[in-house]
């Protein structure tokens, strides 16, 4: 047999390959999912404004605060070292050290004492939650979550093939009532709920923070029906009062909570860094599941550095009380360009401010007229598992990224969008 050309080779294999339906290789759970639904955020990515857009859609830190001398000057530390720890594979649960120093934080903030053994590392907290459903979660299980809710979970239980179910919320957290019903009624069909989703502290989309007597409440119902509740604490430590809300965890006495912790909000989103936190068992479960051998040692040796003096503590600490302005900037500059049109109720920390439109007015309409005027922000009805919004119409304001400047002109543009989709409302009836 003679040696072929590899570009006649290629050509070949190409042919045979295209009568080939990569469908029939793809995985049940990349076949439930479906083709665009990982970029479905709620955000029109229309750009034919005349004007450069301002972003009020973006949850994610202040670009302009970011700590890049710190980062930087930590990232030299942890590789000015005689060995090749930080360059070397690492392990599955992560750079112990890092663990320790969460460990120390929430044993201090939580009042709660816990060990490294209560934390495994991972890829955000997006990915402390996909760690727990890979640990947790069989095809058809049932995860019940808040509506509205991230959407991103949501793709996430989808992705594992879960069933998901969900109860609604007010500016109080979770109908905790409405949960007890439901886990009723889905136990007496024989289903096996295995997660309550909960984004317990400022929540994403909403703002809010769970009472204290829904905590309670929450806890009490999942410890009955022998459900986890896994608390997304993504914004928990962006509080703007003087101390953070009771975490469900520090409520639990150890079993039934799995905490999804994360890097991205206090300090950035592009650092991929979160954590896993719940009794240990629930850990071991949790590290039986990693397959991808562990996560960067060099960047958990850059954040142990960063965070060892109380850099974090500090960085912490002024991102709060820039928050709280920008809060207060685009609450007022709404109150002064956005009424009668817009009605909200001002969150306790976090990132976002959950709008309510005046009767009439839907959210595609003023999104539409949002980008003419040269504003975007995201729909409400897409946070809700169903892509309906029985609570009314909805938009999401994120604060957090736009400069102090934009949030102003922002909240002007947005005014001038709900006078334009208010006239067209009126011209149609
Ligand atoms: C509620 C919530 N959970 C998780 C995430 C994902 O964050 P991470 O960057 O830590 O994966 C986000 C990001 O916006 C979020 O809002």
């Amino acid at each position: 047999m003679t040696v072929e050309s590899a570009s006649s080779l290629a050509d070949e294999l190409a042919a045979v390959w295209s009568q080939h339906d990569l469908d029939a290789l793809t995985s049940d759970a990349a076949q439930y999912l479906s083709a665009g639904t990982a970029t479905d955020w709620g955000i029109s990515y229309r750009m034919q404004s005349a004007t450069p857009l301002i972003s009020l859609g973006s949850g994610i830190p202040d670009p302009d605060t970011l700590p890049r001398r710190e980062l930087l000057e930590a990232m030299q530390r942890a590789l000015d070292v005689p060995d090749d720890g930080p360059l070397r594979y690492g392990g599955g649960v992560g750079f112990d050290p890092l663990r320790d120093e969460l460990a120390r934080r929430y044993t201090r903030d939580r009042g709660v004492p816990v060990t490294a053994e209560h934390f495994t590392l991972t890829n955000g907290s997006a990915g402390a939650i996909d760690l727990a459903c890979a640990a947790f979660l069989s095809p058809g299980d049932v995860v019940i979550s808040e509506a509205p809710t991230f959407s991103g979970s949501l793709r996430t239980f989808r992705g594992h093939q879960a069933e998901v179910h969900s109860v609604g919320m007010d500016h109080e957290g979770m109908f905790t009532d409405e949960l007890e019903a439901l886990m009723q009624r889905l136990v007496a069909q024989g289903k096996r709920v295995k997660f309550i989703y909960t984004i317990s502290n400022f929540h994403n989309p909403m703002g809010a923070a769970m009472s204290l007597r829904r905590r309670q409440h929450l806890l009490r119902i999942a410890a009955r029906h022998g459900a986890l509740i896994l608390d997304d604490d993504a914004y928990g430590e962006i509080y703007f009062g003087e101390v953070a809300p009771t975490a469900l965890s520090a409520l639990s006495g150890g079993m039934g909570v799995i905490t999804a912790g994360t890097f991205s909000k206090m300090i950035a989103t592009g650092l991929r860094v979160g954590w896993v936190h719940a009794h240990p068992d629930i850990i071991e479960r949790c590290t039986r599941m990693r397959f991808e051998m562990g996560n960067s040692p060099l960047l958990h040796r850059m954040l142990f550095e960063y965070m060892k003096d109380g850099e974090l503590d500090r960085h912490t600490e002024r991102m709060r009380a820039l928050y709280e302005q920008k809060l207060d900037v685009l609450t007022s500059a709404l109150h002064e360009h956005c009424e009668p049109y817009l009605t909200f109720k001002k969150p306790a920390g976090g990132f976002f401010l959950w709008c309510a439109l005046r009767d009439g007015l839907t959210a595609d309409a003023l999104q539409a007229a949002g980008l003419d005027e040269g504003v975007s922000f995201p729909v409400g009805h897409a946070f809700f598992p169903s892509r309906e919004d029985p609570s009314g119409h909805h938009i999401r304001l994120a604060f957090s990224w736009a400069s102090i400047d934009d949030l102003r002109e922002g909240a002007r543009r947005l005014g001038r969008a709900c006078e334009a989709a208010a006239q067209q409302l009126e011209a149609a009836s």
